[in-house]
């Protein structure tokens, strides 16, 4: 059965690709992009995934603006300095075409879970404010949504933003702790499989010969990423494929290893945005979440191409 969607995003260098592979999927119907600040300002986030729709063809998704600001913290880093100022690599695409909704993304998440009780799927791909602020609006959706699948958090490596943190739990912790002990079906797709999906410098040339937008938007905007994945890590231009891995984790459950655990999230001080594993229950009851611990990274670089190519 075709899974309808709503990815809540932040785009975003991995963010696009990840929005051109689901379009690209058939066994996924994408029913509406949320944005949200986070690798780059609210405003600049929105026309992005305003774009990144119109470049697939797919000019009818409805995009709905979302938070500007985290829940509670101060608006304090933004990811520009891995995306770029726009978002997009510092390519300055030209203006979108189409307009947001004139709703809040939180709003239209709740409204699209409550005309399809039970069918949609969330797949946050950028900090949780959003998905968060429409579980305070309705606490009910806790019972509606088939599932959320997100990337963010790590329990086994450490840190991107932080030698403890992930940058989308980082962005916003007391959202991230919200969605995490909400007690809906959730599954964690962090650093423990991301950071084990490489793309490759010679998977990426063979992904350009496609020359199709997808591909050629990927070419021009992933060098400053690139640079980033080369500078911190010291991957000599390989980069480690997050947001992608989320729409596998759709498209190819088998293809991830994942363990049952509830998981806390440090919402101050010096270890901010961490995510903490409760495995012997030892804080309470908090509802279980599943979390992707191994990945068959082969087969998931292989669908993602396939998929990209075509
Ligand atoms: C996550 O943070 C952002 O930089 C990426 O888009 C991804 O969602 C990886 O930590
Ligand atoms: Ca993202």
């Amino acid at each position: 059965m075709v899974k309808k969607i709503i990815i809540d995003t932040d785009p975003g260098i991995d963010d696009a690709t990840a929005i051109s592979l689901a379009l690209r999927s058939p066994e996924l119907e994408v029913i509406g992009l949320t944005s949200v600040f986070g690798n780059a300002k609210g405003e600049v986030t929105a026309q992005n995934a305003l774009r990144l729709v119109e470049l697939e063809g797919h000019d009818s998704v409805p995009v709905a603006r979302g938070s500007d600001v985290p829940l509670i913290i101060p608006l304090e880093a933004l990811g520009t300095m891995v995306h770029g100022e726009d978002g997009m690599g510092n390519t300055n695409p030209p203006p979108p075409k189409g307009k947001l909704l004139d709703a809040h993304a939180a709003e239209f998440i709740i409204q699209m879970i409550r005309s399809n009780p039970g069918k949609v799927t969330l797949v946050p791909i950028g900090p949780l404010t959003n998905i968060a602020l429409a579980l305070k609006l309705d606490p009910g959706i806790v019972g509606l949504v088939d599932e959320v699948v997100l990337m963010g958090g790590t329990l086994s490596c450490p840190g991107n933003i932080s030698p403890v943190a992930e940058a989308n739990i980082y962005h916003d912790p007391h959202a991230a702790d919200l969605v995490l002990r909400a007690g809906w079906p959730l599954v964690m797709v962090g650093l423990d499989v991301t950071q084990e999906v490489f793309m490759t410098r010679a998977y990426l040339d063979e992904i350009y010969q496609a020359d199709n937008p997808a591909t050629n938007l990927m070419r021009k905007i992933l060098p400053i990423y690139q640079k980033f994945h080369d500078g911190f890590f010291g991957l000599g231009g390989d980069i480690h494929t997050h947001d992608p891995s989320a729409i596998v984790y759709l498209l190819a459950p088998h293809l991830f290893h994942t363990q049952s655990v509830a998981v806390f999230v440090e919402t101050e001080g010096r270890c901010m945005g961490q995510t903490v594993a409760d495995w012997h229950h030892q804080w309470g009851d908090r509802p279980e979440v599943k979390v992707c611990m191994n990945v068959q990274a082969n087969e998931v670089l292989a669908l993602i191409k396939e998929r990209l190519v075509k």
